[in-house]
């Protein structure tokens, strides 16, 4: 399955015709999910490996010999991509899924599901510019040309995938309606990794020990990861995704948007997200109290 330069369209949202098509995406919404489920939700770009990687190793008890052995997308694949159902078909056990399809196209099949949700939202500043170098090194993405345009692609939601508003407000703003939801933010994960491992294991109802848990933090450090090529995706061949043009795992940091974004599009940035985020109880905390950068991060705003 090649299609590098397919585009699907499905109830109006845009996905890369290379891992998707109007039957995978249909076969999502119509998902027969099972009781011992476990789905991890996200936007592109707000720490989807990252998350696949803790819950594999928490439910491994903090032993790292499947996550360095198996790659991501088949012990934690994507519901709506085409390879879905050969990939269930192979496994045993309790499933770990992925999606990033919006609440709004997902809400039938989960309606009644026992299933284990876990929301990660990410500083949308963080996820364009994450997305941004993204597309410049997967050719299955659409050349994003210059940033500027992105940015305006990004805030008008037409990028694949759709709305990151429309995803973030549908998920956590219909939670109260998934039985069993945890919500988690790249930036929490990124400043108490190990807080977040024990928050994840609570949620997942395992109890892990403090060697088991160190094991597990290890594993997921960014620098670990980085070198796994079970996650990094240096696995896929050069003319899909081109690890000459740009790493997957490329700063993991938070608040490297100031190294892209000018002060004039961080502002119509904030004017935009107040007026989208205005009916959303949410607040996030973008700050945080320990910084790997050099410049000053700014909380993005709260509401
Ligand atoms: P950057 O491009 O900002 O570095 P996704 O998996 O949803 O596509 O998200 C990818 C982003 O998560 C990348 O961000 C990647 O570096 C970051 N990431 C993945 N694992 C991480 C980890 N262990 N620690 C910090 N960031 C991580």
């Amino acid at each position: 399955m090649a299609r590098l330069d397919v585009t699907e369209t499905f109830q109006g949202i845009t996905f890369p015709g290379h891992l998707h098509t109007q039957e995978s995406l249909h076969y999502a919404t119509e998902f027969k999910f099972q009781d011992t489920d476990i789905l991890i939700v996200t936007y592109p770009k707000s720490g989807t490996t990252w998350m696949q990687e803790i819950v594999t190793l928490v439910s491994c008890k903090g032993d790292p010999v499947k996550s360095q052995t198996q790659p991501n997308w088949a012990r934690a694949p994507w519901i709506e991509q085409y390879y879905i159902s050969d990939v269930l078909k192979a496994s045993q056990g309790p499933r770990l899924l992925t999606t990033h399809l919006p609440y709004k196209l997902l809400s039938p099949a989960l309606q009644g599901s026992k299933a284990k949700v876990i929301y990660v939202a990410r500083n949308p500043k963080d996820v364009i510019v994450s997305y941004y170098y993204f597309h410049k090194m997967a050719n299955f993405l659409k050349d994003p040309g210059p940033f500027s345009e992105f940015l305006s692609d990004f805030l008008e939601g037409t990028v694949y995938y759709g709305s990151w508003f429309d995803h973030v407000k549908g998920w956590t703003g219909n939670s109260r309606n998934i039985e069993n939801f945890l919500y988690i933010t790249y930036e929490e994960m990124w400043e108490d990794l190990r807080g977040s491992l024990e928050k994840v294991s609570l949620f997942l109802e395992y109890h892990l020990l403090e060697n088991e848990l160190n094991s597990a933090q290890k594993s997921c450090s960014f620098s670990t990861m980085r070198e796994n090529c079970m996650v990094n995706y240096t696995l896929i061949p050069q003319e899909i995704m081109d690890h000459k043009k740009g790493k997957f795992m490329r700063k993991g940091q938070i608040g490297d948007w100031v190294n892209t974004f000018s002060k004039e599009q961080s502002h119509n940035f904030d004017v935009v997200y107040a007026s989208k985020m205005a009916d959303s109880a949410l607040t996030f905390v973008w700050d945080t109290k320990k910084s790997h950068v050099d410049t000053e991060i700014l909380p993005l705003c709260t509401t």
